[in-house]
C-alpha cells in the first residue's frame, strides 16, 4: 500500500480504526513501525486480529488463572492462523470494591466497549469470571458491536472443614451466622476462613458469577459447553484454547453480537436463570445487556415464564452441590437439553450454529443426581418471582426457591432501618424492640442510595434473634443480595427510597404483607396516608460534585432498567422479552 493510499473500506486487522494524523497512510505506517518494535513480522501482522480481554489483577483472586488462560487462548488464536493481542481493562473484584462492586460494573462496561472500539481487533475475547466483570464485559461488547466471545475463569474447588465440605460463600454467610448466634467460636471461624476458597476461581455455588457463566452460554456467547469448567481443570484451558481458535472463526465471518445477542436469546437466558435457581443480581444484568440492544424485558412476563420454569439444578443456595458438581453432571449441555421444550432453538451462537444444532450433537444424558429431569425438579417453579404492590410500584424480586415457605405469607410489623449505617448501628443492640415475627425494612440502599445497589439486602438476623436461633426473617429492601446468599428476602424493591420510593415513608410500626403466592408486597395504610407522608418529606436526589460519582448519581437507572446508566442503554426498542410464543 502506498503511504498515502486511504485503508479500503471496512478495513481489517491492523488497519482498524486508525489513529488520527490527518494523514490515514501515515497512521497505519506509524502504528506498524510502533508494533514492529515488539519483533513482530509483516506475515504476523497481515493475520486476523484477535484481541482478548485480560482482567487479570493481584486484587482478583477469582481471576488468578488469567494468565493460564491468556496462553491457551493464544494457543487457540495461532493454531486458527489468527494475532492475538491481549489488553487489560479495569478489573472488580466483589470483596475489594468500595463501596460496593456493582457501583463500578458500568465503568468496566465502559472501558471495554471504548478499548474494543479504540484498538484495532477483528474479534475480542472477554476474560471474565466474577460478578460483575461478565455482565460489563458483554454489555461493552454489544455495544461495540465487533465480533465478541466471552471466556469466563470458572469457579473455585471447594475446600473441608472437620470433614464437610465448604466453598464461598453460602458457607460463609452461614458459618458467619453461626459465629454471631455464639455456636461456634473465633478459633473455629477462623479455620473456617482458611477453607472457604480452596482455589482461585469464581464462587463455587450457583452465586452470580455461575449464574452469569451458564446464562452467558444461554446467550449463544460462549463455546458450547464453556460455562462450568473449573478454574483449576484441564478441562478450562481446553476451554480457553477452543474459544480462541472459535475467536478467529468469528473474525473470518464477521460474527458480530446483534446477530447472537436478540430477543429469543435473551429470553433463553431468562429461562436458564430461572431453571438454574440464578442469582437475582442476574435479572439487573440481563436487564442492562438486553437495555444495550434495544430489548425490554417485561417484568410481568418474566414472571409468567416462572410459573413454567422448574429449577432443575440442585447446588447451593437452593440445593446442595457445587459448581463442580454441575460441571460433572454434564453442565450447560445437559441443561439445556432438559430445558429444551421452552427455549428458541433458532438462536445463533459463536460457533456460527444454532442452539438447536449445537444441542442435536450435545453428549448422551448419563445418571446423576446434580441436573433433574424436567418433571423432577427441586422446586416446581422459577427461582425468582416478581412482587408488586404499593411498596413497589416498579416491582420487586424474591429468590422464592432459597426462601422459608414458612414466611413467603406473611403479615408482620415493620421495623424499619433508614440506611446502613443505622442498621450496622441498632442490629445488635440487645435493646431493639424487634421479635421473629416482624419484617427488617432497610432504606436507601438503592442505585442511587448508598450508591450502587449495594448487596446489603441480606440483613443479618439482629444478634437477640440470633442466639435465640432465629434463622431467617422477611426483609425487604431497595438492595441487592449475593446470589450465595438465602432467606425470605425481597430486593430491588422500585422506585428505590433515596429518589422518593414508598419504601421512603414506611415507618416502624406500620404493618406489611408479603404473598409470594399473589405475588405482592403491601404497606397496609390507605393511599392517602402514604400521599400524606410523601407531601410532608422533601427528598432530592443524591448528587456529587465531581467525578465518576457524579456522573453515576446523575444518569443511573433503577433496577427495572438494569441499573445501567441512561446514555450507554439503546435510545431505540427494537424487542421486547418474553416474546409471544
Ligand atoms: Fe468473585 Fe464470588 S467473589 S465470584
Amino acid at each position: 500500500m502506498s503511504q498515502k493510499k486511504q485503508p479500503p473500506a471496512g478495513a481489517a486487522g491492523l488497519s482498524k480504526g486508525l489513529t488520527n494524523y490527518g494523514d490515514t497512510g501515515f497512521s497505519l505506517f506509524l502504528r506498524k513501525a510502533f508494533i514492529k518494535g515488539a519483533g513482530y513480522t509483516d506475515d504476523a501482522l497481515s493475520r486476523p486480529v484477535i484481541g482478548i480481554v485480560d482482567t487479570g489483577s493481584s486484587y482478583n483472586p477469582c481471576h488468578g488463572n488469567a494468565p493460564q488462560l491468556i496462553e491457551a487462548v493464544k494457543r487457540g488464536v495461532m493454531l486458527a492462523g489468527g494475532l492475538p493481542v491481549d489488553f487489560p481493562t479495569i478489573s472488580v473484584h466483589e470483596s475489594f470494591s468500595h463501596p460496593t462492586s456493582m457501583y463500578l460494573r458500568n465503568l468496566m462496561s465502559m472501558d471495554t466497549e471504548e478499548m474494543i472500539r479504540a484498538q484495532p481487533m477483528d474479534a475480542v475475547v472477554l476474560i471474565g469470571g466474577c460478578d460483575k466483570t461478565v455482565p460489563a464485559q458483554l454489555m461493552g461488547a454489544a455495544s461495540a458491536n465487533v465480533p465478541a466471545i466471552q471466556l469466563v475463569t470458572g469457579s473455585m474447588l471447594t475446600g473441608a472443614h472437620r470433614g464437610e465440605r465448604v466453598g464461598a460463600c453460602t458457607d460463609c454467610r452461614r458459618y458467619w451466622g453461626r459465629y454471631r448466634a455464639d455456636e461456634i467460636d473465633a478459633a473455629e471461624i477462623s479455620d473456617v476462613n482458611n477453607q472457604l476458597v480452596a482455589s482461585v476461581g469464581t464462587c463455587s455455588v450457583m452465586g452470580t458469577a455461575s449464574t452469569m457463566a451458564c446464562v452467558t452460554e444461554a446467550l449463544g456467547m460462549m463455546v458450547f459447553g464453556g460455562g462450568s469448567a473449573p478454574a483449576v481443570t484441564a478441562d478450562r484451558v481446553r476451554v480457553a484454547e477452543q474459544t480462541g481458535t472459535t475467536a478467529v472463526a468469528m473474525a473470518r465471518s464477521g460474527l458480530t453480537p446483534d446477530r447472537i445477542l436478540d430477543g429469543k436469546s435473551i429470553e433463553n437466558a431468562l429461562r436458564v436463570l430461572l431453571a438454574i435457581g440464578g442469582s437475582t443480581n442476574g435479572i439487573v444484568h440481563i436487564t442492562a445487556i438486553a437495555g444495550r440492544l434495544g430489548i425490554d424485558i417485561d417484568l410481568a412476563g418474566l414472571d409468567a415464564m416462572s410459573k413454567e420454569t422448574p429449577v432443575l439444578v440442585d447446588l447451593k443456595p437452593s440445593g446442595q452441590h457445587y459448581m463442580e458438581d454441575f460441571h460433572k453432571a454434564g453442565g450447560m449441555p445437559a441443561l439445556l437439553r432438559e430445558l429444551r421444550p421452552l427455549l428458541h432453538l433458532d438462536t445463533m451462537t459463536v460457533s456460527g450454529r444454532t442452539l438447536g444444532e449445537m444441542l442435536d450433537e450435545a453428549p448422551a444424558a448419563f445418571a446423576q443426581d446434580v441436573i433433574r429431569p424436567f418433571d423432577k425438579p427441586i422446586y416446581p417453579l422459577g427461582g425468582l418471582a416478581v412482587l408488586r404492590g404499593n411498596l413497589a410500584p416498579g416491582g420487586a424480586i424474591i429468590k422464592q426457591s432459597a426462601a422459608n415457605p414458612r414466611l413467603m405469607e406473611h403479615e408482620g410489623r415493620a421495623v424499619v432501618f433508614e440506611n446502613a449505617e443505622d442498621m450496622a448501628l441498632r442490629i445488635d443492640d440487645d435493646d431493639l424492640d424487634v421479635t421473629a415475627e416482624d419484617i427488617l425494612v432497610l432504606k436507601r440502599i438503592g442505585p442511587t442510595g448508598a450508591p450502587g445497589m449495594p448487596e446489603a439486602g441480606y440483613m443479618p438476623i439482629p444478634r437477640k434473634l440470633a442466639r435465640a436461633g432465629v434463622k431467617d426473617m422477611v426483609r425487604i429492601s431497595d438492595g441487592r443480595m449475593s446470589g450465595t446468599a438465602a432467606g425470605t428476602i425481597v430486593l430491588h424493591v422500585t422506585p428505590e427510597s433515596a429518589i422518593g420510593g414508598p419504601l421512603a415513608h414506611v415507618r416502624t410500626g406500620d404493618r406489611i404483607r408479603l404473598s409470594v403466592k399473589n405475588r405482592e408486597i403491601s404497606l397496609l395504610i390507605s393511599d392517602e396516608e402514604l400521599a400524606r407522608r410523601a407531601a410532608e418529606v422533601k427528598i432530592e436526589r443524591p448528587s456529587a460534585e465531581r467525578g465518576y460519582r457524579k456522573l453515576f448519581l446523575q444518569t443511573v437507572t433503577q433496577a427495572d432498567q438494569g441499573v445501567d446508566f441512561d446514555f450507554l442503554r439503546a435510545t431505540e426498542t427494537t424487542d421486547k422479552v418474553p416474546r409471544p410464543r
